[in-house]
């Protein structure tokens, strides 16, 4: 039975956690479950909790050294179209998806064509894309913890130069301490998600969104306090193409896909705790919007900073944690900006990390009859060891490149953002358009024929295409 967001709110039984199917009687993905499914409170908690799943590591760590690498403006001009023309359609077919089916991402397919498993194996290629994401994304979290230690401990801030700028390979270079900090960033994803949707997501990521915009905002009004602000500015926005490269606008379609967390499931489970009536369009436009504008910002801050102390924007994935540190050190204020800037980053990346394990634990939970701690147990501890040979490709096997001379670190990373995610959306895309369809794309945008054509025009040929010449080009079919 589904269940009404209203109803969830009023029925106490509404947060219960599921009821454990551990009876062997049930057959797997065959008999679906009909249970009361958790719902989000309100329409708010399932922006904050939507949009702190698409602001993360992607948005702060990630987006401000590839914009740097490939000469700024130009990159940020594509990855804006990209959001507009392909990551909002596609987020749109999987927030709906998701809703209407009030599946996970596996059984989802199957409920709205007929009960037919074809389309699973979308499902499948998610859950596996979680598994490899959160593995990498949980080591990168524990560096953040490392540099929120130092920075309290007030060591960050108290070296020399040089001292300062070996802080990162030092950590890089000792497994136990990446390990550490990799086991605690794992260990508060466990914690929030054991929660539920409701006790676990929701509250926390209304108290941590909120905290994460208001230490943003106060960065922001101190960057603009630097002389390097403008310089931040125009070399964000003014679009040179001198270093825009085959490479930097594939990777803007990449990343695209991964700053809004699609072609994996995860916006399609959190969509599945939406009411089936609640609206999609504003929401998904407002996601992306808050998703965009943090990345911007983020950028400005940490490139106003670059360009006040006359350093590199090309940092490289070090950025944020060679560069930033090094400024901060000689900056007024700079302990506190540096916790402040830390802590922004940690609960980015806590709130995109639940997401992700949120989405394998509802398809263990709904299809498997596993209790939610039970899934937490079995699938966290499958990703905790992957996550430790992440930790060990900047050291112990640092000469381990199993697949085109990558290290499994890398390899993880460039796997799901530049193959799994875009194939995932793209195939997510053409459901939503073409099997589905125009009825359904009616159902999710009203009757306005100008929008549900355009929406369909972007599900079927747009996003679509896109991905194709984006494989195309990768594989050195073709070259533009
Ligand atoms: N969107 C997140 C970020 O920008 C990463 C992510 C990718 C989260 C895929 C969930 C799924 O950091």
């Amino acid at each position: 039975m589904k269940q009404s967001n209203l109803s969830a709110q009023k029925s106490p039984k509404a947060n219960v956690e599921p009821v454990s199917y551990n009876t062997n009687k049930l057959q797997r993905g065959v008999i679906r479950m009909e249970k009361s499914r958790q719902h989000w409170g309100s329409r708010l908690s399932f922006v904050l909790a939507a949009a702190g799943s698409a602001i993360g590591l992607g948005n702060i760590w990630k987006f401000p050294y590839i914009a740097g690498e490939n000469g700024g403006g130009a990159f940020v001009l594509i990855y804006l179209c990209c959001i507009a023309a392909i990551g909002i359609p596609v987020l749109i077919a999987e927030l709906y998806i998701g809703q209407k089916s009030q599946k996970n991402p596996v059984d989802a397919f199957a409920h709205l064509n007929g009960n037919s498993d074809k389309f699973a194996i979308i499902g499948w290629a998610g859950v596996f894309s979680s598994f490899l994401i959160l593995s990498f994304y949980s080591v990168v979290g524990g560096w953040v913890l490392e540099f929120l230690y130092q920075s309290i401990t007030g060591n960050l801030t108290s070296l020399d130069d040089k001292q300062i700028t070996s802080v990162f390979p030092a950590i890089l270079a000792k497994p136990s301490l990446l390990i550490v900090w990799h086991t605690v960033f794992m260990a508060l994803t466990f914690g929030i998600v054991l929660g539920g949707v409701k006790e676990g997501i929701e509250k926390w990521s209304r108290i941590l969104m909120p905290t994460l915009l208001v230490i943003l905002i106060g960065l922001f009004i101190q960057s603009m306090t630097l002389p390097g602000f403008t310089d931040a500015l125009s070399f964000l926005f003014s679009p040179s193409t001198a270093k825009l490269t085959k490479a930097g606008i594939l990777e803007a379609i990449g990343h695209a896909f991964f700053t809004l967390s699609l072609g994996m499931g995860v916006m399609m489970t959190y969509g599945s705790y939406l009411d089936e009536n609640e609206s999609l369009v504003k929401t998904s436009i407002t996601v992306a919007l808050l998703d965009t504008v943090i990345a911007l910002v983020a950028g400005i801050v940490i490139f106003s900073i670059v360009f006040t102390y006359g350093h590199n924007p090309e940092g490289g994935p070090g950025l944020i944690f060679s560069t930033l540190p090094l400024m901060f050190s000689k900056m007024a204020g700079g302990s506190f900006l540096s916790i402040a800037f830390f802590t922004l980053v940690l609960f980015a990346a806590l709130t995109s990390a639940i997401s992700i394990l949120e989405t394998v634990v509802a398809v263990a939970t709904e299809r498997y009859g596993m209790t939610r701690k039970q899934a937490i147990i079995k699938i966290g501890s499958i990703i905790y060891l992957l996550g430790v040979l992440c930790a060990l490709s900047f050291n112990e096997l640092a000469d381990f490149k199993p697949v085109m001379g990558l290290t499994i670190f890398d390899l993880f990373d460039k796997l799901t953002a530049n193959i799994l995610l875009p194939l995932g959306g793209m195939l997510i895309s053409i459901y939503y358009g073409w099997v589905l369809g125009p009825k359904h794309v009616e159902k999710t945008i009203g009757g306005n024929l100008f929008f549900v054509s355009g929406l369909l025009f972007c599900c079927r040929l747009l996003a679509p295409l896109g991905v194709l010449l984006f494989f195309l080009n990768a594989l050195g079919v073709i070259d533009y």
